[in-house]
């Protein structure tokens, strides 16, 4: 076997030469994409399935489509002892980014929302250490997405991201990780997200 054409592609994730089977997941997503563009209402996906399946190597394909179409993309890793805030700021942080919103304003006024989510977590009182949000130079957004409710909370982020994607007529999907079992991509307004 040429070593340089082997399509042997070992490794968590890597993306093999042949990505054999998937057709009809790959043309469910492309559905999902287009209707979501269009403002109807879609489920999120839940990608499931035995270890080494292909999970990861599937919703990192499936994240590529989304960043084709011009969507915000993100993707996070749920751990059952860490809070949501952090992992789930940074990858809206990315979504935004590359979303490229051409009103640097507005791309800062959202950015200034998931910064306020992403600090909520510390509390008030905490240390400037703790305050400290990834790479977010925004100022935080008070009164948005820090009420410490987080089921209010959410729904006010994705809501600010969202719109944001929405004005550019494409949406931000989310990615995530969780347990290994798992994945969901998610639309922009129903708030979706997934897992490797
Ligand atoms: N559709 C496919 N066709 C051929 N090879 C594939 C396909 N999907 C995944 N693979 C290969 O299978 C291996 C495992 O893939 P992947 O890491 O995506 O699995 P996983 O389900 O996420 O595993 P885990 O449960 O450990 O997270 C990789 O080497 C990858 O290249
Ligand atoms: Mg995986």
């Amino acid at each position: 076997m040429d070593p340089i054409r082997n399509p042997y592609a070992p490794g968590a994730g890597q993306r093999p030469p042949e990505l054999a089977g998937r057709d009809e997941q790959l043309a469910a997503f492309d559905v999902v994409l287009e209707r979501v563009a269009r403002g109807r209402p879609e489920r999120s996906l839940v990608l499931t399935g035995l270890r080494g399946v292909g999970k990861t190597v599937l919703l990192n394909a499936l994240r590529s489509a989304a960043v084709r179409k011009g969507w915000g993309t993100g993707k996070l890793e749920a751990r059952p002892d860490q809070s949501l805030r952090r992992p789930l700021a940074s990858a809206l942080h990315q979504a935004v980014r590359e979303l490229g919103h051409p009103s640097q304003e507005e791309a800062d006024h959202v950015l200034g929302v998931i910064r306020s989510f992403a600090q909520r977590e510390a509390g008030a009182d905490a240390k400037l250490k703790d305050r400290w949000s990834p790479g977010i130079d925004a100022p935080a957004v008070r009164g948005r997405a820090d009420s410490g409710d987080v089921e209010i909370d959410l729904v006010e982020l994705l809501t600010d991201v969202g719109g944001l994607a929405a004005d550019k007529g494409s949406g931000s999907p989310c990615s995530s990780t969780r347990c290994r079992t798992s994945a969901r991509p998610t639309s922009p307004r129903s708030a979706p997200p997934a897992t490797s």
